[in-house]
């Protein structure tokens, strides 16, 4: 039996882990006795508990309450919680997925404690520093010792940086294995939104911690949505940053409807017969990608650029009239043929459990430390 802590802590996590602890429940109970630690990065019902709920994850083994804070604060934080969990549970094995400071925080305190560290979604890269979470990327693979990866570049990405190619597993996405449970459970009389219209994500420093920006975009959003209805789930970072600009008024006095951020499926039935998605998230480039449903990313680069060479997205770096133009550009290629990445199957959860499971694959994976 090999005990796995998994750790999740913000809300790109939790769709993650889901389709992992199902595919133990199913059928592999008998061989890992997997652990949930939840570091509390995201504590809202809106950002966190929804997502338990319409996931069905299980209640957290462990809740470290860590909340909010800068960078370095809520990352020690989270090391320091974590530590302790650790030594109490001398796990085999510690689990983190995606790119969060929960990632970062919880792998390297796993491999100071000498414990494997498996890293879901690993060898992403945007190239960009300044993104937080492109730190987290190199730190948290730079330390796994088992990377499973979604797409292709992240293998090269990898291998560019010195893992052994045995190290690293092509295995799919975990993304896709939520969406394929979730669009099979959505019920027949969710609420369907009639005629074309567009749903807004934003959270990103990079879009929403500079009123220059955020003001372009908003700009944007305000024209696009005097012709096709905008909708708006607001994330509470992108809120406070609206009341601190003195942007709040221009959406409240336009065509574009905001609301509260939304759990899983609420937004899933939302997104999904969208015309035009407009995101600065990653795992949401992924989806639209899986569902043929157009998608402009409001940032300079991709760290998962196979939704733009096989699917959807669109990059739009630039302001107003950019963000105008390919949004009419893009409602006319809803309707394209829908290409999808390989192995974006719904089955990557199996194929990492077995991975895990397989006869040694935890020991032989450790190397020696020293
Ligand atoms: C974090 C992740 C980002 C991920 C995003 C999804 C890092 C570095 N960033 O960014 O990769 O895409 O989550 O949402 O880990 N807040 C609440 N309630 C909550 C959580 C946050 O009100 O439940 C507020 C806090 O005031 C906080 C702000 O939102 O200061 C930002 O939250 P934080 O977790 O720091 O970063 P995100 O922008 O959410």
């Amino acid at each position: 039996m090999q005990k796995i802590i998994f750790v999740g802590g913000a809300r790109p996590n939790f769709m993650k882990l889901a389709p992992i602890l199902r595919e133990i429940r199913r059928g592999f109970a008998q061989t890992i006795h997997p652990i949930l630690v939840h570091t509390g990065q995201h504590y809202d019902q809106a950002m966190s508990g929804n997502f338990f709920k319409d996931l069905e994850l299980p209640e957290p083994d462990y809740n470290l309450g860590v909340g909010s804070g800068s960078h370095a604060t809520q990352t020690a934080a989270i090391m320091r919680g974590f530590e302790p969990v650790c030594l109490a549970e001398k796990p085999d094995m510690v689990a983190v997925v995606g790119d969060v400071n929960s990632t970062a925080a919880c792998a390297l305190t796993a491999a100071k404690l000498q414990v494997a560290v498996a890293h879901v979604e690993a060898g992403l890269r945007s190239g960009d520093r300044r993104m937080p979470e492109e730190i987290n990327r190199i730190v948290t693979d730079a330390l796994a010792d088992v990377c499973f990866v979604t797409e292709e570049s992240g293998i090269d990405n990898l291998l560019r940086e010195g893992k052994r190619p045995e190290h690293l597993h092509l295995v799919g996405n975990l993304m896709i294995d939520s969406l394929v449970h979730q669009l099979r459970l959505l019920p027949s009389d969710t609420a369907r939104h009639e005629g074309p219209y567009a749903v807004v994500t934003l959270h990103r420093p990079s879009n929403v911690d500079h009123a220059e920006r955020l003001e372009a975009i908003v700009n944007a959003l305000v024209a696009l949505a005097r012709t096709l209805p905008v909708i708006f789930p607001v994330h509470p970072r992108t809120s406070a940053r609206l009341a601190e600009f003195g942007l709040r008024d221009a959406l409240a006095s336009s065509k574009v409807r905001c609301l509260p951020p939304m759990g899983y499926a609420e937004f899933l039935a939302l997104w999904k017969d969208a015309s035009l998605v407009l995101t600065d998230s990653g795992g949401i480039q992924e989806e639209t990608t899986f569902l043929g449903v157009p998608c402009l990313t409001l940032r300079e680069n991709t760290e998962r650029p196979i939704t733009l060479s096989m699917g959807t997205n669109r990059l739009v770096p630039g302001g107003t009239r950019s963000i105008l133009e390919a949004a009419q550009q893009s409602l006319s290629q809803r309707g394209d043929v829908v290409r999808r990445p390989p192995l974006w199957d719904g089955r990557a959860a199996e194929r990492i459990v077995r991975h895990l499971c397989a006869s040694g694959t935890i020991a032989d994976s450790v190397p020696a430390r020293s």
